[in-house]
């Protein structure tokens, strides 16, 4: 079991909602008690889906107060981070297989001022993310492939994220180990035991009647 010293953080992803309703979503995940907002952007490149950019994350923005955690599935994210800081992003992620050198991408996201996170996907090894645990605000581990939403969690994340729980309190640092896929009731409950504090979901808050009730049901899930 591990120490998880941070509080729960539920952030909805939006990619499972109805997107002519955002900003009503946005409303009722906070009513729910939603602290983050997931926003997953993807390219048709990286992943096979394209979703919004920056005009629909600028759009929102002036109606919601929820921290807007931005996933970038995207190839050459360096070429867009200032439009998506510019629009509203607070925690700006990206994915480690793109980014040739992270520590220049790194470095950039933390001057235009926003939290930097980055994401790794199933494939890939949390090896790859401990020299920069120091410098970032965030890690995402994907428990799906990145692409689409409402698949099913893969119990192969909960090793690295055991892994990564370890890197982080044994370096003393307090950065927030977010999980993204096939979070529900059932699967928050073993990523927080495993060390993770930030849940990630879609379809389990926005398929469900209430995504209000869902918010609520999601944390005490994941905290019991
Ligand atoms: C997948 C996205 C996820 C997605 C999760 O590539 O990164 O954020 O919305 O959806 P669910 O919760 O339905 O697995
Ligand atoms: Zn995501």
């Amino acid at each position: 079991m591990s120490t998880n010293p941070l509080p729960i953080i539920v952030a909805p992803s939006v990619l499972a909602s109805d997107f002519a309703n955002l900003r009503e979503n946005l409303t009722r995940i906070e009513a729910g008690g939603a602290e983050w907002v997931h926003l997953d952007v993807m390219d048709g490149h990286f992943v096979p889906n394209i979703t919004f950019g920056p005009p629909v994350i600028r759009s929102i923005r002036k109606h919601s107060t929820l921290v807007f955690d931005t996933h970038l599935m995207i190839e050459e994210p360096d070429r867009y981070l200032g439009a998506f800081r510019a629009a509203g992003a607070d925690i700006i992620t990206v994915h480690q297989e793109v980014c040739p050198n992270l520590e220049r991408t790194i470095a950039k996201i933390k001057g235009l001022g926003a939290k930097t996170g980055v994401a790794i996907n199933p494939a890939t090894s949390v090896d790859v993310l401990e020299e920069f645990l120091h410098d970032l605000d965030l890690v995402l581990v994907m428990s799906v492939h990145p692409g689409f939403g409402g698949q099913e969690f893969m119990k192969e994340s909960i090793d690295k994220i055991s892994r990564l729980r370890r890197l982080i309190d044994h370096a003393h640092l307090s950065v927030h180990l977010e999980v993204d896929g096939g979070i529900d009731a059932r699967t928050a409950g073993q990523v927080v035991a495993a060390g993770a504090n930030v849940l990630v979901a879609g379809t389990a808050i926005f398929g469900h009647p209430s995504p209000e009730r869902a918010v609520r049901e999601l944390r005490e899930a994941a905290m019991s």
